[in-house]
């Protein structure tokens, strides 16, 4: 192992230096503290690596996104959604009898316990759908009290995941139902899972209803472009509630809270919202998408081009381009003719050419165009993170797994107290 050298106060500290199977580099500064007395500051963890993982590989610089070493390209043009949950849960991708049985596990765990419907009624009919897809999972563990033991059995475990990837999608689309007022839908068991959940949210009761093929394709390609992401900021989240033996209802619970806000899975609602008042301010006409432009490069202005920038990708972001390229096909395929698509592309344009965005090396990420093709799929735009957020579930699950294999430590920063030094408490009438 290689090491670097650190001087400080006159004293030098060997720092080990890790290395990545794809040559990333890290030094190991646990140490640094008990041998030197200093800790390091990395505000927003921009610099710090904050585990080992074998799940996903990222390169920002040249924008590749590999699952287990699998290039997303090939995962979202050839794979179902649940191939790649399992990849990324068991590490490999399953064999035809592993996937059947995966397959049949998670159909057979759709059904929520009937209790779990009253529940629905408790919200109000505004409700936002995430708030209540986090409260719901939450709430799943009380109905499984043997799965909270996060260092459970194996076949315990492999019931869980099961568990949460199907009846997750059963409460995100009844919170859908509770929302416009319309009866719940049970799961279907022969159908696949992107075309279980469409048709929980769209079908009733008193119409057969037929699930579009092209609509549930690309319903499986955003999910599996959406399935992980390494230590974003939910998956962390996930990492921090597992750290404390939470159970893994808790863990993936806290990751959809992590998800919901606007600079991470919420941007993807934002996005549309953000095109939605453009639209209404005059459109995709070259003086407004300038406007809109300078608005958005103006910090006193307190809004950002949404969709665009990302903590790490600085080049490209791989997902962004299938779904760019998907959201063409299938609203050319519907022949939906959606006035924001031209909006985000003069917008896309107008950025790209422009310094501001350059420099700072801004470029549209995964939710620039994904709302665009949620919107398209039908999808209400107070769902689309929702969506994100099945989706990511076998990254969350994968994440903690390895975690409580790899019996990693609670996490537990450090911070450097800036506040008042020590005084003495005054009685109120003295102050
Ligand atoms: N529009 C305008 N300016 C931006 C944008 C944007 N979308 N994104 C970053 N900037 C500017 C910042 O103002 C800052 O400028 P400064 O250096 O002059 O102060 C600089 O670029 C760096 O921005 P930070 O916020 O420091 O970068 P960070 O890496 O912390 O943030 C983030 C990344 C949160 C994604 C940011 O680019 C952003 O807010 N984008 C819009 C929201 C969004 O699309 N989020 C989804 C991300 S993808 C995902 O989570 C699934």
């Amino acid at each position: 192992m290689s090491k670097a050298e650190l001087k400080i106060d006159d004293k030098t500290i060997d720092l080990p230096v890790v290395t990545g199977t794809e040559n990333e580099k890290a030094m190991d500064i646990s140490r640094l503290r008990s041998d030197a007395g200093y800790v390091t500051m990395d505000i927003g963890l921009k610099n710090t690596a904050v585990t080992l993982s074998k799940i996903t590989f990222l390169d920002g610089e040249e924008g590749i996104l590999r699952y287990r070493g699998y290039p997303i390209e090939q995962l979202a043009e050839k794979a179902g959604f649940l191939e790649v949950a399992y990849l990324l849960i068991y590490g490999e991708l399953p064999t035809r009898e592993e996937l059947d049985s995966f397959t049949s596990g998670v159909t057979n765990h759709t059904l929520i316990h009937e209790n779990m419907k009253k529940f629905f009624e408790g919200y109000p009919q505004h409700a936002h759908p995430m708030g209540v897809l986090a409260s719901m999972i939450c709430a799943l563990s009380s109905f499984y009290p043997d799965s909270t033991d996060p260092n459970t059995n194996e076949d315990e475990f492999k019931l869980t995941v099961q568990r949460l990837i199907a009846k997750s999608a059963t409460i995100a689309a009844w919170s859908y139902k509770n929302r416009v007022g319309h009866p719940v839908m049970y799961p279907q068991n022969r159908l696949d899972y992107s075309s279980n959940l469409l048709h929980m949210m769209f079908a009733l009761p008193t119409e057969p209803y037929e699930v579009s093929d092209k609509v549930s394709s690309a319903l499986n390609k955003l999910l599996i472009l959406h399935a992980d992401h390494e230590q974003n900021c939910s998956t962390s989240t996930v990492r921090v509630v597992g750290s404390s033996q939470a159970s893994l209802y808790a863990a993936a619970s806290a990751g959809v809270m992590a998800l919901w806000g606007p600079l991470h899975g919420g941007a993807n609602q934002a996005v549309v919202e953000m095109l939605q008042q453009i639209y209404d301010d005059g459109g995709a006409g070259k003086q407004n998408i300038e406007k809109w432009i300078s608005r958005f490069k103006d910090k006193e202005s307190g809004q950002r081009l949404m969709g665009f920038g990302h903590r790490v990708y600085k080049n490209f972001d791989p997902r962004a381009t299938i779904i760019k390229k998907a959201a063409d096909e299938v609203l050319g395929e519907m022949k939906i003719n959606d006035p924001l698509l031209d909006i985000a592309k003069q917008l896309e344009h107008a950025a790209l050419n422009d310094s501001y965005f350059i420099d700072k090396k801004l470029y549209p990420n995964v939710d620039y165009y994904s709302g665009l093709l949620y919107r398209a799929m039908g999808i209400p735009t107070d769902m689309f993170t929702v969506m994100f957020a099945l989706g990511r579930m076998p990254g969350w699950i994968a994440n903690w797994k390895e975690m409580m294999e790899e019996k990693q430590p609670i996490t537990r920063p450090r911070q450097i107290y800036m506040g008042e030094k020590a005084r003495d408490y005054m009685p109120v009438d003295k102050r």
